[in-house]
Order: C-alpha cells, then sequence, then structure tokens
C-alpha cells in the first residue's frame, strides 16, 4: 500500500506529531508499505498529489491538523485518510463546542465558562481553584491551574504572566481534584482506563513527553463501576462526534464524589503516538502490537 505519513506542521505541537510521525512511518515500512513522509507545509496539496497515496496516515496534532482544515483539503483532492472526517474533527478540537455535542446526551463534562484572556487581570471568572485552557490546543499547551496561591488572575498581580498569554480567548473550567484518566477507542471497542500519576504537579507538557515523569497505571486500580463508567463514556463520545478509527477521552474522577465525580474533559480525535502516548500502550495491553495498530488504522481508513 502506497502510504503518505502526515506529520509535523506548524501547530504549537509539531514536535509531538513529528515524533508521532516518524514511530507510523517506521511501523508503516516494517508492514511493507511503500511510505512518503510528508512534513505540513502551504505547499501541502502539491505535495500529497505527487506523492498519490493509497491511503494519508494523519499524524498531525493540534491546529492546524487535528481541527478538519486538513481533513477538508484530503476531501477535495479525493484522498482516503486515517482518522476522523471534517464535522467530527471541527467539534472535537473546540472542547466548548464538544460539550453542546456531549452534555445533551448524558456525558458529564465540567461546566465551563469562556473568557476574554485581559479580563483574567480584573477578576476570577471562577471559584479556585479552576484550569484555564485554550480551547483549541492539545498535549496541555498554554493550560493552567489557578489556585489560591497563584498571583495571576489577583487584581493586585497584575503584571504576572501566564502561559495562556498568547491565546485571546481563554476556558475557565473548575478544577476537579482526583485522578487523571484516560480511554482509547480503536474501532467501536473502548480498549482500557489508564490513570497518569505525574510525579510532581499536574500532567502537562513535560509530563507527558518526559520519560520517567509521569507513571502510566494501565489498567487503572478504579472500582468496577468506575472503569465501566469511564469506557462506557469515551464509547458515547466516540459514537456520539462520529469519530473514525481511534479517539481517546480524558477524564479527571474525584473519588470523594463517587460516580458523579467523574468528568469527561475532552476528546481527542488525533491522539499522540509517540512512544510515551497512550494509545499504543493501551493497544499492546491489549495484545495489538505498534504495527497492528498503524495497520488497523490505515484498514479502516481504507474500508
Ligand atoms: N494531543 C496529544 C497528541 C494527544 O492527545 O495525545
Ligand atoms: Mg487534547
Amino acid at each position: 500500500v502506497k502510504v503518505a505519513v502526515l506529520m509535523g506542521g506548524w501547530s504549537a505541537e509539531r514536535e509531538v506529531s513529528l515524533t508521532s510521525g516518524r514511530g507510523i512511518a517506521a511501523a508503516c515500512r516494517a508492514l511493507g508499505h511503500d511510505v512518503t513522509e510528508i512534513d505540513m507545509d502551504r505547499d501541502v496539496a502539491a505535495a500529497l498529489t505527487a506523492a498519490a497515496p493509497d491511503v494519508v496516515f494523519n499524524a498531525l496534532h493540534g491546529t492546524p491538523g487535528e481541527d478538519g482544515s486538513i481533513q477538508g483539503l484530503m476531501d477535495i483532492l479525493g484522498l482516503r485518510y486515517t482518522h476522523s472526517g471534517v464535522t467530527t474533527s471541527a467539534i472535537a478540537i473546540d472542547k466548548e463546542l464538544t460539550k453542546r455535542i456531549l452534555v445533551p446526551q448524558g456525558v458529564r463534562m465540567p461546566e465551563g465558562v469562556m473568557v476574554a484572556s485581559e479580563a483574567l487581570f480584573v477578576q476570577d471568572p471562577l471559584p479556585r481553584p479552576y484550569v484555564l485552557k485554550p480551547v483549541n490546543e492539545g498535549s496541555s499547551v498554554g493550560v493552567a491551574i489557578v489556585t489560591d496561591a497563584s498571583n495571576y488572575g489577583n487584581p493586585i498581580g497584575r503584571a504576572v504572566a501566564g502561559p495562556w498569554q498568547a491565546f485571546a480567548t481563554l476556558l475557565a473550567e473548575p478544577f476537579i481534584a482526583g485522578k487523571e484518566l484516560t480511554v482509547a477507542i480503536l474501532g467501536d471497542e473502548a480498549l482500557a482506563v489508564t490513570e497518569l500519576i505525574p510525579t510532581t504537579g499536574f500532567y502537562d507538557y513535560d509530563a507527558k513527553y518526559t520519560d520517567g515523569l509521569t507513571r502510566h497505571q494501565c489498567p487503572a486500580d478504579l472500582p468496577a463501576q468506575i472503569t465501566a463508567a469511564c469506557l462506557d463514556m469515551a464509547l458515547a463520545a466516540h459514537r456520539a462526534l462520529g469519530c473514525k478509527g481511534t479517539s481517546r477521552s480524558d477524564f479527571r474522577w474525584d473519588p470523594d464524589q463517587g460516580e458523579a465525580g467523574l468528568y469527561l474533559l475532552e476528546v481527542n480525535t488525533q491522539p499522540g503516538m509517540t512512544p510515551l502516548s497512550l494509545v499504543p500502550e493501551q493497544a499492546k495491553y491489549r495484545g495489538i502490537s505498534y504495527e497492528m495498530l498503524v495497520q488497523r488504522l490505515i484498514d479502516a481508513a481504507l474500508e
């Protein structure tokens, strides 16, 4: 099969995507496919046309790449590609829009508010502790947890810079104490629940991509009904959004609140495929090697 692996680009997750893409390209070669690696730039349409692939393996993360724009270009070029299509991608990349689809379906998600970033210098949008995040980034880029100890968002501490400064609007959500959990969907099946236990702080960009900074417990040691609820919610979210191939839903669970303390935070339609990423790890736990995972995604795109 002629596979074009599309990676890189200019999102904040460029480096993550290059790592995913190189792993996927190596797996494709090991599987005997004819591989072209494409680092997305403004001439990507010409590069895709020249490669004339049977299938494009979309290894992009973030905006653009995970947001429906490249999917629209590939639709127009008549190319088949892995992962979700235009509408699903455009909704799922936006954490606020995702809620408008999933909450009416009964998926519990934190109730957030959108705030202009300048407004944060005047007033807290929610009682502390709360989380500030850009609506359409991945890998925790620009995420901050505002606690009583933080002095941004405080009228007295106006001059203090935050990691969210580059964004005009931000999503503020109540911070959910407890555990960070994730569930991968492959095909139409929820694979497992993993608990992420960072050694310090929260599961931020460094904790995600630095070996040894986060312990991954797969399967997570949880009450059976919480495991079942996570698997069900991830599958419900995948189906409600119309995800294709794979997706990964991220959760917080506050054990003090029982099942009512389980919240889905977001659905990732282009989950990481790096050596420390969670979809390959859960696949492996279920007996599916990295190469088999790559092949399953190619097969799904060619169906
Ligand atoms: N945004 C990163 C790649 C992930 O969800 O795995
Ligand atoms: Mg994400």
